[in-house]
C-alpha cells in the first residue's frame, strides 16, 4: 500500500524519514561523541521497544517510508533484534536501515538482514588498531572489521562506513580508509564534526573541513561527481573503475536544511524536528498515557510539523555547543 504524504511542514517539506534512537549506550566512547564519564539513562526513562515499535507503526501510518535504527549503539540494547523483526514487517515501510558501531555485527549481521535491514552504516574513524583504541576509548578495532565483513558476507543492499576525521588524530587516514572501501566494494562518508554534546576535546583546533578531504582524494583517484542521494544530506562522488562511492555530510559548509525530509526521535521519546535546534515535542506521556489509543499521538505529530524550524545553525566558534545534548540521545 502506498500511502499519501501526511507529514508536510511550514516551509513545503514532507517528512518520510525518521531516526529513531533506541538507547543512549553504547559500548564504545568515540572522544567527538561522549565524555569519558558518562551517565546514562535509568531504564524506566527509555522507550520500551514495544513502545519504539509502536512509534514506528504509527509513523508509518502517517506516510514515512524510511526508518533508520540508530543510539546510541543500537545493538546493544537486549531483544533489539525483536524490534527490528516486528519493524521489518510492517506495510508501507520501504527501507528498514541501521546505524552502527560495528562491535556486534559478527554476531549479528545475518538475523539483522533476515529481519528485513536493507542497508546499514557502520562507523570507522581509523584503520589503526591502536590508534581506534584511542580514538573510540574501548573499541576492538578487529572486531569491528569482522563485522563489517560478516555485513557484506550477509548481503546487505548497501553498506557504508561513515568516518570522522579529526586534525592531528586520523586526518591522515582518508585516502586509507577510501581504499579499504574500494577493495570491499563499498561506500564511505565524511561527517564534519558537530558541535552536539560537550565532550572532552576542542573541536576548533580539530576540525577538518569536506572541502579540504575531498581535494586530497582527487589528488589519488579520479572522482565524478554523482546526482545519487539516498535521502540523506550526503553529496557523493564516483570512484572511477570502482563500485565506491564517496559521500560528504557538511553540516557547516553544505546547508542541506531546504530539502530536509527528516525527524528524530530520542530514545526517550522526544521528537525532535531538527538536529541542530532544540524544537521538540514530548512523545513517552502520550504513549504511557494512552496506551491502546493512537490520536493522541497522531494530532501531537501532526501538529508538530509547525514547528519544524526552517534550518540549523552550527558554529564552531561560538563558546557553548550549539545543542547540549549529545548525539548519542538524538541519534546521529
Ligand atoms: N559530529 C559528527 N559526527 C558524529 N557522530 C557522533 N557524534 C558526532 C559529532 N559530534 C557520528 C558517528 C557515527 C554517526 C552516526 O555520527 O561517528 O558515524
Ligand atoms: Fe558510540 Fe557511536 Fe557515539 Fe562512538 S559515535 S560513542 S560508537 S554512539
Amino acid at each position: 500500500m502506498r500511502h499519501h504524504p501526511k507529514l508536510i511542514d511550514q516551509f513545503g517539506r514532507t517528512v518520510d524519514y525518521i531516526r529513531l534512537s533506541i538507547t543512549d549506550r553504547c559500548d564504545f566512547r568515540c572522544v567527538y561523541c561522549m565524555s569519558e564519564d558518562m551517565t546514562f539513562l535509568p531504564r524506566d526513562e527509555v522507550l520500551s521497544l514495544e513502545e519504539c515499535a509502536r512509534l514506528v507503526r504509527v509513523f508509518v501510518s502517517l506516510g514515512v517510508s524510511k526508518v533508520r535504527i540508530t543510539g546510541g549503539e543500537p545493538l546493544v540494547r537486549k531483544n533489539a533484534l525483536w524490534l527490528f523483526e516486528e519493524v521489518g514487517q510492517l506495510q508501507g515501510l520501504n527501507e528498514l536501515v541501521l546505524t552502527t558501531n560495528g562491535s556486534q555485527l559478527e554476531k549479528q549481521a545475518v538475523a539483522l538482514k533476515n529481519s528485513g535491514v536493507k542497508r546499514i552504516n557502520i562507523s570507522v574513524d581509523s584503520l589503526k588498531p591502536e590508534r581506534f583504541k584511542k580514538i573510540t576509548r574501548t573499541g576492538d578495532l578487529n572486531k569491528v572489521l569482522n563485522g563489517i565483513q560478516a555485513s557484506i558476507d550477509a548481503g546487505f543492499e548497501g553498506i557504508k562506513l561513515n568516518t570522522v576525521l579529526m586534525r592531528g588524530s586520523n586526518d591522515d587516514e582518508a585516502a586509507d580508509l577510501v581504499q579499504f572501501a574500494i577493495d570491499k566494494k563499498i561506500d564511505i562518508s565524511f561527517i564534519e564534526e558537530m558541535p552536539l554534546g560537550e565532550v572532552d576535546h576542542t573541536r576548533n583546533s580539530t576540525f577538518v573541513s569536506n572541502t579540504d578531504t575531498l581535494k586530497l582524494l582527487q589528488s589519488k583517484y579520479l572522482l565524478t561527481p554523482s546526482l545519487e542521494t539516498t535521502g540523506g544530506p550526503a553529496r557523493y562522488w564516483r570512484v572511477a573503475n570502482s563500485a565506491t562511492k564517496i559521500g560528504f555530510i557538511s553540516p557547516h559548509s553544505h546547508n542541506f536544511c531546504e530539502s530536509c525530509n527528516r525527524v528524530r526521535i530520542t530514545c526517550k521519546g522526544e521528537l525532535y524536528l531538527c538536529l541542530g535546534q532544540e524544537d521538540k515535542i514530548e512523545l513517552m506521556p502520550l504513549l504511557r498515557e494512552f496506551p491502546h489509543d493512537d490520536a493522541p499521538l497522531i494530532a501531537a505529530i501532526l501538529g508538530s510539523m509547525a514547528i519544524k524550524p526552517k534550518g540549523h545553525d552550527f558554529d564552531l566558534k561560538r563558546a557553548q555547543p550549539a545543542v547540549i545534548r549529545f548525539m548519542s540521545h538524538t541519534g546521529g
